[in-house]
């Protein structure tokens, strides 16, 4: 890897300055807001033919007319995997996917709610994504790349990384627990797909953006107050964008894969289970479990 220049003040259009992604198509979740917005708008202005999905196709459809891109709109609602089972079947239809971002998300519901009995962060940041991302695997180009959008919160998900005796949430329920459980899923979901590339070119990778006064923000109680505490720390949309495009599509990381990056360079992850592989193997025998029953 040749040294990245970039850093956290370091905007999506600034790290993909001088790209030329025509011909290249980028699947993108979560389109219609924060970050997957600014994501659709950048990679479109370097050329990128643009996918995006939201949870339902007005939404996605409205971003993409609002962003004047010529894209396809796709519903698809991370916490359904009916929803999910057909996005997978209009995108394979589409041709070969050279970006998959992996990017919605929802962040420390303030109550216990679950989908099909599992906690709804955990299925519908991992979960639903898992779905998504091996039902289009076939469909990655060979030089192919997923990001997935972990968090620095993976640092707090529980001792044991994944609490797979207590998926349903129903023991001890702890808002930013739960959500960092998914964002810690998320980056070792990324590590698994990582070694099953091996010997290829696919490569696949894991982002913390920094933090970014989004609809992120939106369940927590005390939101105002959080992002004021937070304010020296806090990056704009456009710098928040930029660690994913330029996994996604830097030039020097086309063989670089089952890394964490923040701030557009690679770190070491914080959790002491993070680099797990056995955890992460159960992960993704578990997470196939749920999907298909
Ligand atoms: N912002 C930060 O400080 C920060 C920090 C670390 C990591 N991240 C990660 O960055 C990613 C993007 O976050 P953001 O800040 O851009 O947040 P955002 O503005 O709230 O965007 C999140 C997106 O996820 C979508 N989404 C949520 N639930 C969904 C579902 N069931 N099905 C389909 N789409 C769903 C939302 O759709 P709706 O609008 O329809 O709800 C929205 O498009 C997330 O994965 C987040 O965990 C963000």
């Amino acid at each position: 890897m040749t040294n990245l220049s970039f850093g956290m003040e370091h905007t999506a259009e600034d790290v993909t300055q001088g790209l030329d992604l025509s011909g290249r198509r980028f699947v993108v979740t979560g389109c219609n807001s924060g970050l997957g917005y600014e994501t659709c708008r950048v990679l479109a202005l370097r050329g990128a033919t643009i996918v995006g999905l939201a949870r339902s196709i007005d939404r996605a459809q409205n971003a993409l007319d609002e962003l004047s891109i010529d894209g396809t709109a796709v519903a698809c609602d991370l916490g359904n995997l009916h929803s999910v089972a057909a996005a997978v079947d209009s995108i394979r239809k589409l041709g070969p996917v050279h970006g998959l971002i992996a990017n919605a998300g929802v962040m420390a519901l303030p109550e216990l709610r679950q989908i099909e009995g599992y906690e709804l962060q955990f299925f519908t940041n991992h979960i639903g994504h898992f779905a998504l991302v091996t039902g289009l695997i076939d469909s990655l180009a060979a030089d192919g790349r997923v990001v997935m959008l972990s968090s620095g919160a993976h640092k707090m998900a529980p001792e044991a990384g994944i609490e797979f005796d207590n998926l349903s949430g129903e023991r001890g329920y702890d808002a930013w627990k739960a959500y960092g459980q998914s964002k810690l899923a998320n980056l070792m979901f990324a590590g698994s797909l990582a070694k099953r590339f091996e010997g290829s070119s696919r490569t696949a990778n894991s982002v913390h953006p920094g933090v970014i006064d989004t609809n992120l923000g939106r369940h927590v109680p005390n939101r105002a107050e959080m992002y004021e505490r937070l304010k020296p720390h806090l990056k704009t949309i456009a710098q928040g964008a930029s660690t994913q495009c330029l996994v996604a599509t830097h030039p020097s990381l086309a063989s670089v894969s089952g890394l964490y990056f923040s701030d557009n360079q690679p770190l070491e992850p914080g959790h002491p289970m993070a680099q797990d592989d056995e955890t992460a193997e159960r992960l993704w025998l578990e997470s196939e479990a749920i999907c298909c029953p």
